[in-house]
C-alpha cells in the first residue's frame, strides 16, 4: 500500500514537472533547436543543426508571435532552415525539394503559453541590443521596397510577400511581427556578431538604411497575411 502511494506520488510530482515550459523545451524542442549557446562556430556545425538557435529568444522573438505561432505553425522560410539541405536541380535553375521539409510540430494553448514563459526569459544574446536601437517612424512600401531591394540587394533571398522574393531566407513580411525591432537592426548590421555561420551577408547597409528597412518591416507587417 506505501509503496502504491509513493510510487503514485512518484508518478504526480513527475508529470507536474514535465509539465513545465523548462521541461516541454528539453523534452520536445531541444533534438532541432539549440536552448543553451552558444551559436554554431564551424559550418559543420551549422550543418548538424535542424531549426533556428533560440538560446536568445527573449531579445529575438515577440512573445505575443510566439504563442500564436507554436499552436499554429507555418512556414517561415520557404526552404526551410538550411536551405542548401532542400534544393536539388531543376531545369532552369535550382529548384526547392518540398519532400525534404516537414511540417513544424505544434503546441497545445496551453503548452504554448509555458513554452513562451521559458523561452523569454533566455537571454544569452551574444551581442548587446539596446532598446532604442530603432527609433520609429514610418516609410512608404514603394519607398521602402526600394530601399530593400534596390539600393541594399535584399530581396535576392528574402519573399516581400507570399511567393514574392527570394528563397533562401525567411520571408520578411512577417518580420516585424516575429520579432523585436532592437534585434531586427541589431542583426541586419552584423548577422554574423549573432551567428559567425549565418549564411545571411552582412550588406554594410548604413545605419540610415538599416532604420529604413525595419520601418519597411513594421509598415509590410501591418497587412494580415495568415488571413491570405
Ligand atoms: C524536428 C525538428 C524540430 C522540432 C522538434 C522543433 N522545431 Fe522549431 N523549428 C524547426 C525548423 C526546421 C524551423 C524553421 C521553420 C521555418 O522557418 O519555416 C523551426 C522554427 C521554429 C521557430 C521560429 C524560429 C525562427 O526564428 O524563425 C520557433 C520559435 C520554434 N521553432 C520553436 C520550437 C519549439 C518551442 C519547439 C518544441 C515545442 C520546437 N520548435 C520543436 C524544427 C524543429
Ligand atoms: C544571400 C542571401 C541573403 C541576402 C542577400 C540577404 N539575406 Fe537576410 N537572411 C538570409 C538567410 C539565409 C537568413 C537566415 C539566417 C539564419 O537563420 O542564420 C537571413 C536572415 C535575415 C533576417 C533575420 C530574419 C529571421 O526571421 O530570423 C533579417 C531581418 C534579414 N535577413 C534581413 C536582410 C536584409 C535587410 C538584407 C539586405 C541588406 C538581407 N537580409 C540580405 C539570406 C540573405
Amino acid at each position: 500500500m506505501r509503496a502504491t502511494i509513493s510510487l503514485l506520488l512518484l508518478f504526480l510530482s513527475a508529470s507536474s514537472w514535465a509539465d513545465t515550459g523548462e521541461q516541454l523545451l528539453q523534452q520536445r524542442c531541444a533534438s532541432c533547436h539549440d536552448l543553451q549557446g552558444p551559436a554554431a562556430s564551424t559550418l559543420e556545425d551549422l550543418w548538424q543543426r535542424k531549426g533556428p538557435d533560440l538560446f536568445y529568444a527573449g531579445v529575438k522573438y515577440r512573445p505575443q508571435w510566439l504563442r500564436q505561432w507554436l499552436q499554429k505553425p507555418r512556414r517561415i522560410r520557404p526552404a526551410g532552415y538550411l536551405y542548401f539541405q532542400h534544393i536539388k536541380p531543376g531545369e532552369k535553375h535550382d529548384v526547392i525539394d518540398a519532400s525534404t521539409l516537414s511540417e513544424h510540430m505544434a503546441l497545445s494553448a496551453d503548452e504554448a503559453r509555458k513554452v513562451t514563459e521559458a523561452l523569454m526569459t533566455r537571454k544569452a544574446a551574444p551581442v548587446q541590443v539596446k532598446g532604442d536601437e530603432f527609433g520609429g517612424g514610418s516609410i512608404s512600401i514603394t519607398f521602402g521596397e526600394m530601399v530593400f531591394d534596390k539600393f541594399n540587394g535584399c530581396m535576392a533571398c528574402h519573399e516581400i510577400e507570399p511567393g514574392y522574393g527570394g528563397l533562401s531566407g525567411p520571408e520578411v513580411y512577417t518580420a516585424a511581427k516575429r520579432m523585436q525591432s532592437a534585434y531586427l537592426v541589431s542583426f541586419i548590421r552584423d548577422p554574423q556578431a549573432w551567428n559567425p555561420k549565418t549564411p545571411m551577408p552582412n550588406k554594410h547597409t548604413s545605419e540610415l538604411n538599416i532604420q529604413k528597412i525595419v520601418r519597411y518591416f513594421h509598415a509590410l507587417a501591418k497587412e494580415n497575411w495568415d488571413e491570405k
